[in-house]
């Protein structure tokens, strides 16, 4: 196996942008490539203002102005970095398909194909191949198969090397991680590929953190843990509703049973809903597989997890609507946050985006604000759904700069995320500024009961009566 100084990731997103970031900090012998068929965004990660990024992630930026330029490239020649490189990240997007068959459940493989067909295009010497984005399983093997029939000769590797990192805490998961997870052939050259990967983390965390596994166990693993994680907040999710109706208090349940250390602390806190570009296909994939091998009870108990998410979303709208007199159609309503989670600008599967949907679908006059999330972004978002116009989406939901004006005359604000900042406004002088009565909807539990009630609000929070 020839000595690691050059790698190759395809795909400058969530996943590999940070990825690469840290790995080349990290690792100064090594030149790491990132690579993007999008020319805008390749563009925007070689902005001299490193306020531009196109992902925002404490402490990025720092890593970036430390090895951007010195062993860390990003580059729109994809081909050349591919040449180049003894190992290549895939890292580019896999959403849910679309259309088709397993539309709606199974991921969409195009671009992890075209990467492979791209490799085996370009390669002229061995490499390892390593797949990094969120992969059903099964994935690494088709990738061997279109490089296994080049008919030129180069011998590829294929790993799995699934990304467990948070958004929004992703570079400390990085520096961090609980463990690394390697999957890949036990033959001699597959074990060799499997430790020059290993060297890699090895430059900055232990070895007893590095697990090596098949490529099988590896692949899944990640949707397992992915839909336990998922499948905790839909759990506490689903008692917020029971304490609703009684004088159970959810935060008193999470501290309960997170004492015992079989269940542990940590993911028990109620929410409108979990969202990410993870959870939920990550769920749809493992219900699609295990229903693609008949196993129709291990499908549904999976399924069940989305299920009670998109509850706790239509129940946290339909709250709202029954709140302000069973009709919203013509009011205000002044979401505080769009991001699926505080500290990134990621929106994808975001809770606010189906909450709006269904006040729009009543009619109300929706206000977003969130701190870093683009006006454009949010209009995406809506326009994906696809429920009305284009133009009747921008009729409907404006998208402001201003938390504090964004109150004005409102009749109800939704907390949707849980940025820190909403927790530091003045929130008597919002009061003062709302229709009265004011309504609040703490989507996130990030108020002051008490505090808010004082303050003369009509206050709602997830999982309290
Ligand atoms: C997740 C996994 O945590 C990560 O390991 C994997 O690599 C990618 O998917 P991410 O989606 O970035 O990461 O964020 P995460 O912190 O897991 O939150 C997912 C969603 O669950 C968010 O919408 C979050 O608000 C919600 N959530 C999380 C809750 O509602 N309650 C909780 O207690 C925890
Ligand atoms: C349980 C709770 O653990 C305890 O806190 C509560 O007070 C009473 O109920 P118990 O039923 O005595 O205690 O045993 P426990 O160790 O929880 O096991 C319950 C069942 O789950 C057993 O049949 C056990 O074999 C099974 N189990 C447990 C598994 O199959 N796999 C596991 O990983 C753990
Ligand atoms: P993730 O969260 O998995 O990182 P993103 O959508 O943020 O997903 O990033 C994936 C990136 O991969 C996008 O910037 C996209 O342009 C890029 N990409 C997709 N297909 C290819 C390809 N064949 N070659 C190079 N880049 C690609």
């Amino acid at each position: 196996m020839k000595k690691i100084t050059k790698i190759c990731c395809i795909g400058a997103g969530y996943v590999g942008g940070p990825t690469m970031s840290v790995i080349a900090n990290k690792c100064p012998h090594i030149a790491v490539t990132v690579v993007d068929i999008n020319e805008d965004r390749i563009a925007q990660w070689n902005t001299p203002n490193l306020d531009n990024l196109p992902i925002y992630e404490p402490g990025l930026k720092e890593i970036i102005r430390e090895s951007r330029g010195k062993n860390l490239f990003f580059s729109t020649d994809v081909d050349k970095a591919i040449d180049e490189a003894q190992m290549i990240f895939i890292s580019v997007n896999t959403p849910t398909k679309t259309y088709g068959k397993g539309k709606g459940q199974a991921a969409d493989l195009k671009f992890v194909e075209l990467c492979a067909r791209n490799i085996a295009k370009v390669a002229k010497e061995d490499k390892i191949v390593v797949e990094k984005s969120t992969l059903p399983v099964r994935t690494a093997e088709a990738i061997k198969n279109i490089l296994d029939h080049t008919g030129n000769g180069v011998v590829f590797e294929i790993l799995s090397n699934p990304e467990f990192l948070a958004e929004g805490t992703a570079i400390d998961d990085l520096l961090n991680a609980d463990r690394v997870l390697i999957g890949g052939d036990d033959t001699p050259a597959g074990k060799a590929a499997k430790n020059a990967l290993s060297d890699i983390y090895e430059n900055w965390l232990p070895k007893e953190r590095i697990l090596q596994t098949n490529v099988w166990s590896s692949e899944l693993s990640k949707l397992v843990a992915n839909a336990f994680l998922a499948q905790r907040v839909s759990s506490i999710n689903s008692i917020s509703a029971l304490c609703e109706k009684t004088d159970a208090n959810i935060a008193e349940i999470s501290r309960a049973i997170g004492f015992d250390s079989r269940i542990g602390p940590k993911f028990l806190n109620a929410s409108v809903g979990f969202g990410g570009s993870c959870f939920q296909k990550d769920i749809l994939n493992l219900v699609y597989i295990a229903r693609s091998f008949g196993l129709k009870e291990v499908a549904d108990y999976w399924e069940q997890v989305i299920i009670m998410n998109d509850y706790q979303k239509r129940r946290f709208a339909d709250h709202i609507i029954q709140s302000l007199y069973n009709t919203v159609s013509g009011k205000k309503i002044v979401l505080y946050g769009w991001a699926f989670k505080k500290d990134t600008n990621d929106t994808r599967e975001s809770a606010a985006i189906h909450i709006a949907d269904a006040l729009m679908d009543e009619r109300a006059e929706i206000v977003v604000y969130d701190p870093k999330v683009s006006e454009e972004r949010i209009y995406a978002d809506l326009d994906y759904l696809e429920t009305r116009t284009p133009d009747e989406n921008r009729t409907l939901l404006k998208v402001v700069s201003n938390p504090m004006e964004a109150s004005r005359e409102a009749h109800g604000i939704a907390v949707v995320t849980e940025w820190d900042e909403f927790k530091s406004y003045d929130w008597t002088k919002i009061y003062e500024l709302m229709l009265k009565p004011a309504f609040i909807f703490d989507g996130r539990r990030i108020l002051d009961t008490q505090n808010m009630r004082q303050i003369g609000f009509n206050y709602y929070k997830i999982g309290e009566a």
